[in-house]
């Protein structure tokens, strides 16, 4: 049979690239990115070892029109369209919400949620066709608890989980599933400056944010978003599942 083919964006890092590996051998990889070359290139001959057709693409996506020059030129150097899609591009904005420029928080929306919105848009005819489609799009538990500085964020991710619910709804009747993954603290080049913080603190205080006791791996995610591209995971759908350790459980500490 042949493999199927999987458009992950930001899959050359952190949790997207961790996704990839964890389909790799089994699909054919689309790999989005912003502008890390080095780093690619590093991702498409880690993934390649692994038995898989790897290209890359950069693309600043930032709407309808960066999303489709993307799934255009990913259609035309595959040959095909992609049955499977991940959502996983994006990087944080935070800042006070009345005290920053209106368009900082608009360019974070369009990163996270239209681009996310876009290219499911963009996939969803050929699935419809096929009768096969597997979505999965990152959101977070800044998704559904608060943090100062995140509001933006916040709107983005919450925003990633009605879209995908209702879209989920939509779309189950043509072999087609839309699910959500929402991190807690994950160590990636995203979170940095986070993880060095509380690595230099002590252990307790990584205890008190998460109650597993330790900050998450790329790993602790990858294989269930590629779970749930599988044909195992055909009637999962509409789903949100948290990976973090326990953080959104909401312990009121007393
Ligand atoms: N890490 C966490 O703790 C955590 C927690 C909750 C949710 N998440 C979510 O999980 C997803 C992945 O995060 P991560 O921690 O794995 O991040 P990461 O390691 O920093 O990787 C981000 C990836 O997205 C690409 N990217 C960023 N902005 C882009 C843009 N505008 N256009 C195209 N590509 C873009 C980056 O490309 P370059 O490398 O070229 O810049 C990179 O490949 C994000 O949606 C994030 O919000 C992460």
């Amino acid at each position: 049979m042949e493999k199927r083919l999987a458009l992950i964006t930001g899959g050359t890092s952190g949790i997207g690239l961790a996704a990839a590996e964890a389909l790799a051998g089994t699909c054919e990889l689309a790999l989005a990115y912003a502008n890390n070359h080095e780093k690619a290139e590093e991702a498409a001959a880690l993934l390649k070892d692994k038995g898989s057709t790897v290209k890359i693409f950069p693309r600043n996506l930032d709407g309808y029109a960066s999303a489709g020059d993307l799934y255009t030129t990913v259609v035309s150097e595959f040959g095909r369209q992609p049955e499977i899609l991940v959502n996983s591009a994006g990087r944080i904005k935070d800042g006070m919400f009345f005290q920053t420029d209106f368009s900082f928080h608009e360019q974070l929306l369009r990163e996270h949620l239209l681009v996310t919105m876009a290219l499911c848009h963009l996939s969803l005819k050929s699935m419809y066709g096929k009768r096969y489609g597997r979505i999965v799009n990152l959101s977070s538990i800044s998704g559904f608890y608060a943090k100062r500085g995140q509001v933006n964020y916040a709107a983005a991710k919450s925003g990633i989980i009605g879209f995908t619910r209702t879209l989920a709804l939509e779309v189950a009747h043509r072999g087609i599933t839309a699910n959500v993954v929402a991190p807690g603290l994950i160590r990636t080049p995203m979170t940095a400056g986070i993880v060095n913080y509380l690595e230099k603190t002590s252990s307790r205080e990584t205890g008190k944010h998460i109650p597993a006791g330790f900050i998450g791996e790329p790993e602790d995610v990858g294989p269930l978003v590629a779970f749930l591209c599988s044909d195992q995971a055909r009637y999962i759908t509409g789903a949100v599942i948290p990976v973090d350790g326990g953080r959104s459980l909401g312990d009121t500490g007393i």
